[in-house]
């Protein structure tokens, strides 16, 4: 499967449509400045794609280190700069450092991209990637969220930048692996009408919240907080909602 070889400033242009960077960035300030560190702080962006959340705590005084396996978002990530951020070309599963930070996320379902075998040694070495004091900031698909939006065949459209982009989905579900094959076609157009077309093949593997926690306590983090996205708001009772998951 190949997944995420496409250029990145077109995965930005999906980014746009499902996510508030503001609220993103906020929220990972709270923590950070709950870690003692209101500018000057240390970050571990796993499955950082181009950068984006990167970016925008640098603009607060904030540097760190991405992680991704996709060439062309680090391509991207790497173009757009940023003294203080580095970026490593490695699997989460892989890639190691001796550095300690004072904020290590996992956003965007980038979490559900590993196979849930590798969950509890990845959130093991996690915590030795975090200075005391430090916290782990986990958003994953969770199981609610794929049964709701589930759909065999679908087309989404995306416009951003004077770009439009057409994603063809196909999604097949194995129920004894609780995975999700998604085999996408992005078609776009730039603004000059140029027209391309990409594959986007990857696994999904379904997530819990009990699931996340039990391999958070297991590893030895306690989980101190529990939010329905990247704001203060209590997870959803019913229903899909986001889940973001702290731990320390
Ligand atoms: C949905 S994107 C989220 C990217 C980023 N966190 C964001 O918020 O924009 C998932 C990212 O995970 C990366 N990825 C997939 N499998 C990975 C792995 N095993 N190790 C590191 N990165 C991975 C992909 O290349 C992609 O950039």
């Amino acid at each position: 499967m190949t997944g995420f070889e496409f250029p990145g400033q077109y995965y930005e242009v999906i980014r746009k449509s499902f996510r508030d960077v503001d609220a993103e960035t906020a929220y990972f300030s709270t923590w950070l400045e709950k870690s003692g560190r209101a500018s000057g702080g240390r970050v571990l962006d796993l499955g950082c794609g181009t950068g984006t959340n990167l970016r925008a705590l640098r603009e607060r005084g904030h540097t760190g280190v991405g992680v991704d396996t996709s060439a062309a978002f680090l391509e991207r990530a790497s173009a757009l700069g940023g003294d203080g951020v580095d970026y490593v070309r490695a699997a989460i599963t892989e890639f190691d450092t001796a550095e300690t930070f004072d904020l290590v996320v996992c956003v965007f379902a980038t979490l559900n991209l590993i196979p849930p075998e590798q969950l509890a040694p990845l959130l093991r070495r996690i915590r030795g990637w975090l200075k005391p004091g430090g916290h782990l900031v986990l958003e994953a698909a969770h199981l609610l969220g794929f049964v709701d939006a589930y759909q065999p065949y679908m087309i989404a459209h995306h416009e951003a930048d004077g770009v439009l982009l057409t994603r063809l989905v196909r999604t097949t579900v194995n129920g004894h692996t609780a995975c999700w094959r998604n085999e996408e076609t992005i078609v776009a157009r730039d603004p000059d009408g140029t027209v391309s077309m990409h594959a986007n093949r990857f696994d999904q593997w379904v997530l819990t919240a009990p699931q996340i926690r039990d391999a958070l306590t297991a590893s030895g983090f306690a989980v101190v907080a529990e939010h329905g996205g990247f704001r203060d708001a209590p997870p959803a009772p019913i229903g899909k909602g986001p889940l973001v998951q702290v731990a320390a």
